[in-house]
């Protein structure tokens, strides 16, 4: 094989975002043949261009007509069109959340294990922005010594009432399975186990339709603590504006703080903790450099990511981000939300079967009327986050 044949299931916001630089021809061995989307009118124009169009995913799954997809639906189907595409022996590139719990990401994960020659791929496009890469460099340097803090205020995900109304499966237990940490805030918490691994313990304090007229959480509060004794804060919103980006990481040679598209290392000239041990006297701190550190923005992340993939099949090229990978980020959205509803801290690994028991039970028990109302001429790419 030297081309890889192409399709989107999904054809949404970000499954048109997809089809728009595929058809750009912006990656290289890859065709993009087929479009499938249970909304008929999205298909149109795909028809037009001559590409193969379906409005069900069974029925592009078993065509032959791919050798590879991209899974762009809402997050429950994620699970179920992905393994259904892994048994039809096709690789797979799945949008984020790569599911919409824990239990459901074991299962599409173990498929994936039984297709070991198919490549499964998640897509967290930050992991191929500069500023993450260079954080990521810092600490795989130990140039941030030991990792003492983590904190990362991340309000600025604003949403309208009209985004929400904006699809039948937003913002609900049954369509999407969660909120800001599910849909949003998924590639920052993939960019934070990315970096740091998984916590152990997690405690959430989210409040469930704080700012919108929805049922699931739209304010977060989150206390992280890890194995080996760092603590971290993740706070999060789509109601508050302007709101704040920041990213800050300290460890004991320094901290790495990412805001308003700045970076900038403090870099102490001795390890705090043995500077501490060994100072004479009570008021001195260990000096200070400050270093700002440049980067530019990635010019087209997803279609990087898609590349990527690409090459993975073509080529055997490592992944950017393994669709295993995929599973933390899930976890970590779930025990912010888990903990919070029984009120209580969550151990990690957590218990998945719990959380799709209590999370079936939200579904039983809602009693949420969804409106929608279709949104016209939005621009879709503003939604995008660095
Ligand atoms: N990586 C990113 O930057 C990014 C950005 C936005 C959204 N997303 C993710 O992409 C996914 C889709 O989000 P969206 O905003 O495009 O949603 P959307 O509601 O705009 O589009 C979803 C589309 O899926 C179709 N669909 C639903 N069930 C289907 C099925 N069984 N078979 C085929 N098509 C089906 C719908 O008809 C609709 O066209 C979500 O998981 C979301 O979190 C990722």
């Amino acid at each position: 094989m030297n081309k890889v044949r192409l399709g989107i299931i999904g054809m949404g916001n970000v499954g048109k975002h997809h089809a728009g630089y595929l058809l750009e021809g912006k990656v290289p061995r890859c065709e993009l043949v087929a479009v499938c989307s249970t909304s008929p009118q999205k298909l149109e124009p795909y028809k037009a261009k001559g590409l193969k169009v379906f409005d069900r995913a069974e029925k592009l799954v078993p065509s032959r007509e791919v050798d590879a997809v991209i899974v762009a639906t809402p997050h429950y189907q994620h699970t179920s069109i992905g393994m259904a595409a892994l048994e039809a022996g096709m690789h797979l590139m799945v949008e984020k959340p790569i599911s919409a719990h824990k239990a459901d990401a074991e299962r599409l994960i173990a498929v994936a294990k039984r297709h070991p020659k198919q490549v499964f791929a998640a897509m967290f496009q930050l992991r191929t922005e500069l500023r993450y890469l260079k954080i990521r460099k810092l600490i795989q340097n130990s140039d941030l010594g030991e990792i003492v803090r983590m904190s990362w205020i991340i309000t600025d995900w604003y949403r309208t009432e009209a985004y929400y109304a904006s699809g039948g499966w937003r913002a609900t237990w049954r369509g999407e399975g969660g909120g800001v940490l599910l849909n949003q805030c998924l590639h920052n918490l993939d960019v934070i186990a990315w970096l740091l691994g998984m916590p152990s313990r997690v405690r959430g304090f989210c409040q469930l339709g704080r700012y919108h007229n929805i049922e699931v959480e739209d304010n977060v509060t989150a206390c992280l603590e890890y194995p080996k004794g760092a603590t971290g804060v993740f706070i999060t919103s789509t109601g508050e504006a302007p709101g704040t980006n920041r990213f800050e990481i300290a460890g004991t040679r320094g901290k790495v703080v990412l805001e308003n598209s700045r970076l900038t290392f403090a870099r102490n000239e001795a390890d705090m903790i043995e500077f501490s041990k060994s100072a004479k006297v009570g008021f001195v701190k260990p000096e200070v450099r400050q270093e700002d550190i440049s980067f530019e923005d990635a010019a087209t992340p997803h279609a990087t990511l898609i590349q990527n993939f690409v090459d993975a099949i073509l080529d055997g090229k490592p992944l950017i981000a393994p669709g295993e990978e995929g599973v933390h980020s899930v976890e970590l959205a779930n025990a912010m939300l888990y903990s919070s509803l029984i009120g209580q801290t969550v151990e990690l690994p957590m218990d998945s079967a719990a959380f799709e028991k209590k999370l079936q039970q939200l579904i039983a028990e809602s009693k949420f009327e969804k409106k929608v109302v279709e949104i016209k001429d939005d621009d879709f790419t503003k939604s995008f986050h660095r």
